[in-house]
């Protein structure tokens, strides 16, 4: 059964209709999650698509509220009370998620997806060493010895590059500096020797040195254990050496799906072009530009292209109707009307004024 609803650009094997089996390890198709709220139903992820493969880094990027996280607490199935997924399917090695038990679905993701947290103060239990809380899962799940979980906590902090990490495994998280809380947050996701592990904001909260090492650090142990890495950020800046392929996410959905070098050249969808302006220089000299205005919340969706109120290659079509998919060159789709001529570097053609008083 690998029954694909609609092809979904990102990466390098698409399966077309009667091909062999998707070699996806993560295939996440239309997923929509929508919260119960006060003011009715409030829909924070609209028909998301996209597939990991092993050895494969996707970095899903940006803004804050685009729904980067409900979206992957859909896929561990771990949404709140409040939310539920009202369509679509999440596919790991072939089994639908979705269609398990809460239980199951969980089961199922605690062995094989494993998430990282942005806050790994917030994650870690002050009470406990960072050796235990490493080796809580290895003993209560898959009944470890004390003696063998000592030895595989220790193991796994060499893994993360936690130097003298035999003397660090009986240390408390606040003993920790934030770079290093941040290992061992991963060396956790790792102790069950997960397929696919997905990184939530892992390196926001640290300074800028620092990030770039634990996402390198991040990187390494994914080709080296072919992993499949699902890197979420909403900065498109960090995931240029890292990724290799990219979901640009604006109020919900997918924006734009491509692989990472032509993200970088040649952007097909205006946020992202925006989003690239936005990238501070390595030099320091701060962001370039900023995009004006505020994404909108779930809740007041404007009409036609979700982005509109913010695009500087607006016309007026982009106003009333809701851009389809576009697939502007191989393996890449732009939710953008002028998908073609934004990759091109051309500015969309002008509105037509005249057209307006025309007799019937
Ligand atoms: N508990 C909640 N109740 C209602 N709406 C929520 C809740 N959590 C998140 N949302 C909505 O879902 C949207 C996506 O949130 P989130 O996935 O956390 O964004 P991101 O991770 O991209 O910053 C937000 O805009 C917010 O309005
Ligand atoms: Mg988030």
């Amino acid at each position: 059964m690998s029954a694909v609803t609609r092809p979904v650009p990102n990466g390098a094997s698409g399966s077309a209709p009667g091909s062999a089996p998707s070699s996806a390890l993560l295939e996440v198709t239309d997923l929509t999650v929508e919260f119960r709220t006060p003011g009715g139903p409030v829909r924070a992820v609209d028909r998301l698509s996209y597939r990991v493969e092993a050895g494969r880094t996707l970095a899903i990027v940006g803004e804050s509220g685009s729904g980067k996280s409900v979206s992957s607490l859909a896929v561990l199935g771990l949404l709140p009370d409040t939310a539920r997924v009202t369509h679509g399917s999440v596919r790991l090695a072939g089994t639908d998620l979705l269609g398990l038990s809460r239980k199951e679905h969980r089961a199922r993701c605690g062995d094989q997806v494993a998430m990282v947290f942005q806050d790994a103060l917030a994650a870690l239990n002050p009470v406990h060493t960072v050796g235990y809380q490493l080796t809580e899962a290895l003993r209560g799940r898959r009944g470890m010895s004390r003696a063998d979980a000592r030895k595989r906590a220790v193991e796994l902090l060499d893994l993360v590059k936690v130097p003298n990490a035999r003397a660090r495994v009986k240390e408390y998280p606040h003993q920790f500096s934030g770079g290093m809380r941040q290992r061992v947050m991963i060396a956790s996701a790792l102790a069950m020797d997960p397929d696919v592990l997905i990184a939530d904001e892992p390196t926001t909260a640290l300074d800028v040195t620092v990030q770039a090492q634990v996402l390198r650090l991040l990187a390494e142990i994914q080709a080296e254990r072919q992993m499949g890495l699902v890197l979420i950020t909403h900065d498109l800046g960090v995931v240029a050496g890292v990724a290799d392929d990219v979901t640009v996410m604006y109020a919900g959905t997918a924006v734009e799906q491509a692989p990472v070098a032509p993200v970088y050249t040649t952007p097909a969808h205006p946020y992202t072009r925006a989003l690239l302006r936005s990238i501070p220089s390595a030099s320091g000299a701060g962001r370039l530009s900023v995009i004006p205005g505020r994404p909108p919340s779930p809740g007041a969706m404007p009409a036609g292209c979700p982005f509109h109120p913010r695009c500087d290659a607006v016309r007026d079509v982009c106003r009333t109707d809701v851009p389809p998919a576009a697939v502007p060159a191989e393996d890449r789709m732009s939710a953008c009307h002028f998908a073609a001529d934004i990759m091109a570097g051309r500015e969309p053609a002008p509105d037509d004024k005249d057209t307006g008083g025309h007799d019937d």
